[in-house]
C-alpha cells in the first residue's frame, strides 16, 4: 500500500505561453512633441524605443483575455482547459472586486477559482509561485497564470519620470501538475518584500488611506510615482541574490544557465544583474525596447516574445527573476519545454 506522507508533490509545469499588445504604438519621438525628453535621453538611460498604449476603453481585462486566449489554444498537450486562474496586475479594473473573475467567464472557463495577486513588477513571479502551492497541493491540476497592465491608465502624462518608461500589455502561460525533471518544469521560487521601501513606488489614490470623496478632485495621488533612482540602486543587489538563492535551490550553478527572462524595467538593470552574477548579458533577453516596462505583464510577454524568436529553445535552462514596487522580488527556474511554433 502506498504511504501517502511519503509521495512526492507534483511539480509545475509549463505547457503553453501567450501575449497580447494594444496596437497603438508612441514612440520615444511621440512622447518628446509633448513633454520635455528625448529619444536619445530614454533610450540611453533605459534601452526603451517604443511602448504600446492600450486604446480608449480597453482594460486589463480585455488584455488578459486576448493573452490568456493566446496561451490556451497553444499547450503542447493541446488541452485548452485549466481548473485555476492567478492574475497578476496593479491596475486592476475595479479596486473591487478582483479581476480575475471576470476574465475566467469571459474565457469560458466556468466556475474555477480565479483571483489576482498584487505584487506589482513581480507580481506574475508572485502568482507562478502560488500557482505552484495549488499544484504541489492537489488543489488544482493546470493553472492559467496572467499578468496584465494598463499602466497608462495610472500614468500623470506631464510626468516625464514614469510617462516614458512603462507600456501596456499582457502575457499568460498554462501549467500543469508533472514531475521535477520533465521539459518546463519549475523548481523552487524565491520571494522577498522589504515594506521600508514602499513608498518608493506608489499609486496613493484609490485605497484606504485616501478614501471617495464626493468633492475631491484629481491629485498627484491618483498617479503612479516613483523614485527611479533609489529603485534602481536596489533593484540590482535584490534581483542578483535572489537569482542566487533560487538557482541553489534548484541545484543549478550559474554556469548552467542558457538564458535569463528578467523583469523589463531597463536594460541597464537587466545587464547589471548579468555582470553581479558573472553571465554573459547575451543569455538575457530583451524586449523592453518595444514594449517598455509592462509591471506585471513583463515576464509572461516576454516568455512569449522569447519562445516566438527563437531565443528559447527546448531543453534550456531558464532563470526568471523580478523586481518591483512593495519593494517586492522574486525568481525562479525552468527547463524551457518544445512548444508549438507561434507567429511573431
Ligand atoms: N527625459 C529627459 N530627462 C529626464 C527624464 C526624461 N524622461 N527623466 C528624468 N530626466 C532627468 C532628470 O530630471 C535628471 O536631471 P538632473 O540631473 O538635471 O536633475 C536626470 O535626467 C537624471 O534623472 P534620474 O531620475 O536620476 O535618471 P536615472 O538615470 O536614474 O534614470 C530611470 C531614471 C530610468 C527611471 C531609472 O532610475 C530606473 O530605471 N529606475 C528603476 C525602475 C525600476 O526598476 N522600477 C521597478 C519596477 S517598476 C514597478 O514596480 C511599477
Amino acid at each position: 500500500m502506498s504511504n501517502p506522507t511519503s509521495a512526492r508533490p507534483p511539480a509545475m509545469v509549463l505547457v503553453g505561453v501567450g501575449g497580447y499588445l494594444p496596437e497603438r504604438i508612441v514612440t520615444n519621438d511621440d512622447l518628446s512633441k509633448v513633454m520635455d525628453t528625448s529619444d536619445e535621453w530614454i533610450a540611453s538611460r533605459t534601452g526603451i524605443r517604443e511602448r504600446r498604449v492600450a486604446a480608449e476603453g480597453q482594460t486589463s481585462l480585455h488584455l488578459a483575455v486576448e493573452a490568456g486566449r493566446e496561451a490556451l489554444k497553444a499547450t503542447n498537450d493541446g488541452r485548452t482547459d485549466v481548473d485555476a486562474l492567478v492574475l497578476a496586475t496593479m491596475t486592476p479594473d475595479r479596486l473591487c472586486p478582483a479581476t480575475a473573475p471576470d476574465v475566467a467567464a469571459e474565457l469560458g472557463l466556468g466556475h474555477i477559482p480565479a483571483f489576482d495577486v498584487s505584487a506589482v513588477c513581480s507580481g506574475f513571479v508572485y502568482a507562478a509561485a502560488t500557482a505552484q502551492g495549488l499544484i504541489a497541493a492537489g488543489t488544482a491540476q493546470r493553472v492559467l497564470i496572467i499578468g496584465t497592465e494598463v499602466m497608462s491608465s495610472f500614468l500623470n502624462p506631464e510626468d516625464r519620470n514614469t510617462a516614458v518608461i512603462f507600456g501596456d500589455g499582457a502575457g499568460a502561460v498554462v501549467v500543469r501538475a508533472g514531475e521535477p525533471d520533465e521539459p518546463g518544469a519549475f523548481g523552487p521560487f524565491d520571494l522577498g518584500a522589504d515594506g521600508g521601501g514602499s513608498d518608493l513606488i506608489t499609486v496613493n489614490g484609490f485605497g484606504g488611506r485616501t478614501p471617495p470623496e464626493p468633492t475631491r478632485e484629481n491629485t498627484d495621488d491618483d498617479y503612479l510615482f516613483m523614485a527611479g533612482r533609489e529603485v534602481y540602486r536596489q533593484a540590482i543587489p535584490a534581483m542578483a541574490e535572489s537569482s542566487r538563492v533560487a538557482l541553489a535551490a534548484r541545484g543549478w550553478e550559474l554556469g548552467d544557465l542558457d538564458a535569463v527572462i528578467g523583469h523589463q524595467a531597463n536594460v541597464r538593470i537587466l545587464d547589471a544583474v548579468c555582470r553581479e552574477l558573472g553571465i554573459d548579458t547575451s543569455i538575457s533577453f530583451v524586449n523592453l525596447d518595444k514594449v517598455g516596462n509592462t509591471s506585471g505583464a513583463s515576464i509572461p510577454l516576454a516568455m512569449t516574445h522569447a519562445h516566438q524568436q527563437g531565443f528559447t529553445t527546448a531543453g534550456q535552462r531558464v532563470l526568471l527573476t523580478a523586481f518591483g514596487a512593495g519593494l517586492t522580488w522574486g525568481s525562479g527556474t525552468l527547463i524551457w519545454p518544445e512548444l508549438p511554433e507561434m507567429p511573431a
